[in-house]
């Protein structure tokens, strides 16, 4: 345990006494907890070097990097309600911790509220001890690196990080409708009209992401929020990377693995055309294609190329997810020479107009209920116990260039 040394820490020691990534467990269902292999990882080409300069810089305000002009043309940017030079001046001190939100395998995610603007966000905490101790330094600065690179309506964006003896933080819009997953669960399955919109805004998001070749690597109900007006934001660029080429890191979560990461053949973007696929058959059937009672026959499911199928399935849905959950990476739809166009024509989103679904013109099919801007009453209660856990000089040094 450390000594406490400031009003902020005090505040946050106050609300997270006790075991920090335990907490998780509380979830009503953690199937999907992202894994990461424990085996030595091989990357053949770490293009992490290769970032914009403007992503050099070590802590504060958030710049978009100058490529994404070359996308604005069809996709406005993410509205924004604060302005964004306050984020110049921000620090620690000028945020109070509301409630935890929610809590990953990394992370603790809560509500933050500005004391000098009332605005609110969410604030994401990943304490460089666990960090370290679960060999997550080089995603984590890669999750800073591509949130900070990234700007689409989508997809959270990032306001501000910052780091301290003991923490890393991500400050973000706070996505209020709270995870898909909650009300797919609460739904049992979506009809054809509902998954299909969840399904279009995220091929906006994913081909946005592909085309600054960055892999998401973790697409599930879990990383897909909603915000106030029901239009999604993908969250959690945990094991985001960019990829020129092949990379081999077991990561993800492991329903939604692509056969060429359990193989470990080596894998490309496609892999999040898969997870999409999972993502569809999900959200139209209520379950995973590949479920199994361990990640073992998960994954002997996945390689096996079976897939069951529910009665009554809608036909074009299923030709759709076929499509995706093609074995052969190359045969995937989404990963021939037309990338994401090839499954914006599919006959699934025959009624889709792609340049309304960019701009957030289509009516969500669920509003979610927020009475107030830190309305909380969407998200999962969890217990606020967290232990502040120390590191060493040498440790804290790997975090030098963050
Ligand atoms: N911007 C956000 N707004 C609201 N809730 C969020 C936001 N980002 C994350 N969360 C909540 O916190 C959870 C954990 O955050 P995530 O980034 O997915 O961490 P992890 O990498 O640990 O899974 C998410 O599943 C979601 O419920
Ligand atoms: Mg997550």
């Amino acid at each position: 345990m450390v000594e406490v040394l400031d009003n902020w820490e005090l505040r946050m020691r106050s609300r997270y006494e006790g075991e920090a990534f335990a907490s998780y467990l509380g979830k009503s269902d953690f199937r999907n907890q992202s894994v990461i292999s424990s085996r030595p990882v091989t990357v053949v080409s770490s293009t992490i070097h290769t970032c914009h300069s403007s992503l050099l810089q070590t802590s504060g305000r958030v710049t978009a990097s100058a490529s994404d002009d070359e996308y604005s043309e069809s996709v406005p940017p993410s509205p924004t309600s604060s302005d964004s030079s306050r984020y110049d001046a921000l620090s620690l001190e000028d945020l109070d911790i509301i409630k935890t939100i929610g809590t990953g395998t990394f992370g603790n995610v809560v509500l933050a509220q500005d004391t000098e603007t009332g605005e609110y966000s969410a604030l994401k905490i990943l304490s460089l001890y666990d960090i370290i101790r679960m060999k997550q330094v080089d995603h984590v600065k890669s999750e800073k690196n591509i949130l900070k690179a990234i700007k689409h309506p989508f997809i959270v964006s990032l306001k501000w990080y910052s780091k301290d003896e003991y923490n890393i933080y991500f400050l973000m819009d706070f996505a209020c409708g709270g995870e898909l997953f909650s009300y797919l669960r609460k739904a049992g399955k979506f009809t054809v009209s509902t998954g299909s919109f969840y399904a279009a805004e995220i091929v906006s998001a994913l081909e946005y992401l592909h085309f600054k070749s960055i892999a998401h690597r973790d697409l599930k109900p879990e990383n897909l929020l909603l915000d106030k007006e029901g239009h999604l934001k993908i969250t959690d660029f945990g094991f985001a990377k960019r990829l020129k080429e092949k990379t081999y890191t077991l990561c993800g979560t492991p329903e939604y693995l692509a056969p060429e990461i359990i193989q470990s053949k080596g894998y490309t973007k496609a892999v999040d055309w898969w997870a999409f696929g999972v993502l569809v058959y999900e959200m139209l059937t209520g379950s995973s294609p590949f479920y199994g009672d361990s990640k073992f026959s998960t994954y002997e499911k996945i390689l096996s190329g079976k897939i069951e199928w529910p009665k009554p399935m809608d036909s074009v849905a299923k030709d759709l997810i076929k499509k995706l959950l093609a074995l052969d990476r190359p045969k995937r739809l989404g990963c021939g020479k037309n990338g994401a166009d090839e499954i914006k024509r599919h006959k699934f989103f025959r009624d889709y107009d792609w340049s309304e679904v960019n701009r957030r013109k289509l009516t969500p099919p669920i509003i979610p209920k927020v009475y107030f801007e830190g309305d909380t009453r969407n998200f999962d209660s969890y217990p606020d116990t967290w232990k502040v856990k120390t590191v060493t000089e040498d440790e804290l040094e790997l975090f030098d260039d963050f």
